[in-house]
């Protein structure tokens, strides 16, 4: 528990602040009312990783609505800021919804930065196309004759909690516990890992809800990211495995989010028929 910041205009408020693990980490940081506990506001922020090479801490905050306009969001803000900076992310991303949202991230300094793709593709076209895709870049000599995708198992969490870690940020432990619970839970049996050599190199999760998944993020070893002379296939071999399982198990419909600004990403989806179903502005502050 800790003081707020900026003691003069809150007086009678404090700080709560707790940490959760979740791919990496994530914060949590919570007002309260002294005297009466009441909840007057909260913040978090996990880390995502940007296709610059550069970690960014994505946050939320919300005030109860009688009590704005007080600075408890900045004062929520400036501890998020604080723990992002120790983590050694470069920038703080938020989106607002609502009006007020965007007033109050431009009043902190946010700048509209770019846009957040939503895309809803049938996954059986989605499937077969990667499946082709896949089978020229083996024509031509492209994914190593190691590579091998095979369904997230405890043996490959310690491998990649430990690669997650450097990515991302955060703790080993964390990032283990966060995988265990996906090799565990049934709602994520569409998750998928890549394996060179026998070595885990990479990971897309992926959720199934009934007739439907989603595919919330991947992450792939630095030496075999797109630009780094792989040419993409890490990413499009563990696709195509996940979405073609998913299809083979009666899931008709796929859906994931990426960012305007990740050309391959946003190339791939182009080509493959998706549709764009929403957009969102995400507002960036570095710090
Ligand atoms: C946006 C929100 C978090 C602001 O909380 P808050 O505690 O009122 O914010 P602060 O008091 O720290 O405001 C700081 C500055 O932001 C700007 N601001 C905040 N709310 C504003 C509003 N409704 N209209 C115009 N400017 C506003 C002002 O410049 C304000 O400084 P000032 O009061 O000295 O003029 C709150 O309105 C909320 O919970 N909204 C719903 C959720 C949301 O939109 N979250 C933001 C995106 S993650």
């Amino acid at each position: 528990m800790r003081e707020a910041l900026g003691a003069e205009r809150h007086a009678c408020r404090m700080l709560l602040t707790g940490q959760t693990d979740d791919l990496g980490w994530s914060r949590l940081t919570v007002a309260v009312e002294r005297g009466s506990g009441l909840v007057l506001g909260a913040a978090a922020a996990c880390p995502r990783l940007h296709s610059s090479g550069e970690v960014h801490a994505w946050l939320a905050v919300r005030v109860v609505a009688p009590s704005r306009r007080r600075g408890i969001a900045t004062s929520l803000l400036a501890e998020l800021a604080a723990d992002a900076r120790t983590r050694e992310c470069a920038a703080l991303v938020a989106h607002a919804d609502e009006e007020e949202g965007v007033s109050f991230l431009a009043a902190r300094g946010f700048r509209a930065s770019e846009r957040l793709m939503k895309h809803r593709a049938r996954v059986g076209p989605l499937a077969a196309a990667l499946a082709e895709l896949e089978a020229r870049a083996r024509r031509r000599g492209r994914v190593p004759p190691g590579a091998r995708v095979v369904p997230l198992g405890p043996l490959a969490v310690a491998a990649l909690a430990a690669m997650q870690a450097t990515l991302v940020g955060g703790t080993r432990e964390g990032a283990s516990k966060r995988l265990a619970a996906l090799a565990a839970d049934p709602a994520w049996s569409l998750t998928r890992v890549l394996e060179v050599d026998g070595v885990p190199q990479g990971l897309v999760a992926a959720r199934r809800s009934g007739d439907a998944c989603a595919v919330p993020s991947h992450f792939i070893a630095r030496h075999l990211q797109a630009g780094e002379g792989s040419s993409g296939w890490p990413a499009l071999v563990l696709l195509a495995r996940s979405l073609g399982d998913a299809h083979a198990l009666g899931v008709e419909s796929c859906s994931f989010e990426c960012l305007e600004t990740n050309r391959p990403m946003t190339a791939l989806a182009d080509r493959l028929g998706a549709e764009c179903v929403g957009t969102r502005e995400l507002r960036i502050l570095r710090i």
